[in-house]
């Protein structure tokens, strides 16, 4: 299982890199904007300087919306770095273009996945990671593990290649449930990664082990 980090902060970045059990990073137009990353120079810098902290991929996402611009902004992302994914929103204009980028050997990540449906069309077109956005629908009373396994299920039916990419990923139990379901990847905050650590018979057994074993000396 992979674990990515859902962030453009490169504080977080290289923090997570450091953990060292970080497999890749997810970014948006949301995140860049909430680092104060804006203007499309600015933008493509960020994302060279994301993959000169990692070792795994990090999804660069086009904001073009029609078949040619997508086409045209992906080729750009992808000519940045070899560990660039173009990350492209699940619209029909983007299942061409994903079909495109697969045939041209330019790996994708299909963003804004919210239906098996829309899973099966990601993976038909060649996608290389499928982003179904859990948190989003847990935030509308629908379940989002339900949805990781139902794209489960289908994509071992067919022994689809495209890799389940669990986004939108909000706290710790999402992470080990994902785990539980055989999800490929999971993208979140550092936060939900660092929970994994947590557990007070941990720390309250390190305290008396330190304790006993300061007693003789
Ligand atoms: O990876 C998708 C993610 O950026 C969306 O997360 O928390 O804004 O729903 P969130």
């Amino acid at each position: 299982m992979k674990f990515f980090i859902d962030t453009a902060n490169l504080a977080q970045i290289k923090e997570a890199q450091e953990l060292g059990v970080l497999d890749g990073v997810t970014t948006n137009p949301s995140l860049m904007a909430k680092e104060g990353i804006t203007g499309r120079n600015n933008i493509l810098k960020h994302y060279v300087d994301i993959c000169n902290i990692v070792d795994g991929d990090v999804s660069a996402e086009v904001i073009s919306t029609d078949f040619a611009s997508m086409v045209k902004e992906g080729e750009e992302l992808a000519e940045l770095h070899e560990q660039i994914v173009v990350k492209v929103p699940m619209i029909k204009d983007g299942v061409k273009a994903i079909k495109y980028f697969s045939n041209k050997g330019i790996r994708t990540n299909c963003t804004l996945v919210f239906s098996v449906g829309q899973a099966l069309l990601a993976a038909k077109a060649g996608a290389t990671y499928v982003s179904p956005f859990i948190g989003r629908l847990d935030d509308i009373s629908t379940d989002g593990l339900n949805l990781i396994s139902d794209i489960r299920l289908v994509y071992d039916n067919y022994q689809f290649e495209t890799q389940i990419l669990a986004a939108s990923v909000r706290h710790t139990m999402h992470v080990i449930d994902c785990a539980k379901l055989g999800s490929d990847v999971i993208t979140g905050p550092l936060s939900a990664i660092e929970g994994l650590l947590k557990h007070p018979l941990t720390d309250s057994g390190l305290a008396k082990f330190l304790e006993d074993y300061n007693k003789g000396n």
